[in-house]
Order: C-alpha cells, then structure tokens, then sequence
C-alpha cells in the first residue's frame, strides 16, 4: 500500500486489508510505504488511527517508511493511492515485471477509471476514504485469493 507520506492513507489501507486476512484466514505479508521521506519513522496520523479504531482495526504501531525498489522484489502487488503515486512508483520500476504489480487501488472497486483516494490530510475526509479503501480491498482479495 502505497501513498505520499505513508502516515494516513497507506497505513488505513495496511490496517484494513490487514483485518480482511485476518477474517478470511489468508497468511499475506501486508506493508505500506510512502512515495515521500518527510514523515519516516513516525506513527499515522492521529485522524487514521481513530477511524481505524472506530471499526475495531489498530493501526497505532505502524511507522512510515520510503518506498523503495526492494518492495519490487519483496512485493506481489504494490498499489498506490493516487496517479502521483502511481507516476513516482512506475518512475523507480527496472523491469516490465517491475510495473506490472503496481495498481490503482481503486481500479479494484472501479475498474480502468483510474480513480485516486482523496489526500484527506488537508481535507479530513478519513472516513470517506476508510469506505474507499475497505471496498476496494474486498474487490481485491476476491480477485487473488
Ligand atoms: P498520505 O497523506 O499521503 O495519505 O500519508 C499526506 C500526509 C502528509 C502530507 C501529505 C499527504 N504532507 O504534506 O506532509
């Protein structure tokens, strides 16, 4: 899972397809990583970790990290917030297998629309995007599991 800052958007999307395996008894390895260095090492933002909380999910001992070109090889499918995302991720791809595991999240919930996940740091629309997120990883595991 992969946004800008990797403190609300990607972290919410790691906590909910977290909750998804859990419920579903899938054993995937599940990260999420910022396109940006600004916040690394830091928790998610306090507005992500109550809207998780409100549906059960702990997302408080997540901390934000950069992405890198080792999650090509570390990483099955790498699925980015937003076309900024998506643009910087495709930009650090080496190979045609590389880029062939990035995703819009949301193509999942709406496929080839290449809808983007609202920034809610400005907006505060945390729980427009937890609804977002939440149906788009349903898709998604539906798909590969
Ligand atoms: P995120 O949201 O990409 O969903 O983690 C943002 C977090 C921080 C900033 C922008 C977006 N920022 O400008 O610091």
């Amino acid at each position: 899972m992969v946004c800008l800052g990797n403190i609300c958007r990607s972290p919410l999307a790691q906590g909910v397809l977290e909750e998804i395996c859990t419920v579903k008894n899938l054993d995937w390895e599940i990260d999420s990583a910022g396109t940006a260095s600004w916040h690394v090492g830091n928790p998610p933002d306090m507005r992500s970790i109550k809207v998780a909380q409100k549906y059960g999910i702990d997302i408080r001992k997540q901390r934000a990290r950069q992405f890198d070109q080792a999650d090509f090889r570390n990483f099955d499918l790498i699925l980015a917030m937003d076309q900024e995302n998506y643009n910087n991720i495709m930009d650090l791809a080496l190979a045609e297998e590389d880029r062939k595991k990035v995703h819009l999240i949301l193509n999942f919930a709406y496929p080839q629309q290449n809808r983007a996940v609202p920034d809610p740091y400005y907006d505060n629309s945390f729980e427009q995007v937890y609804n977002l997120l939440k149906n788009a990883c349903q898709k998604m595991v539906q798909l590969y599991r």
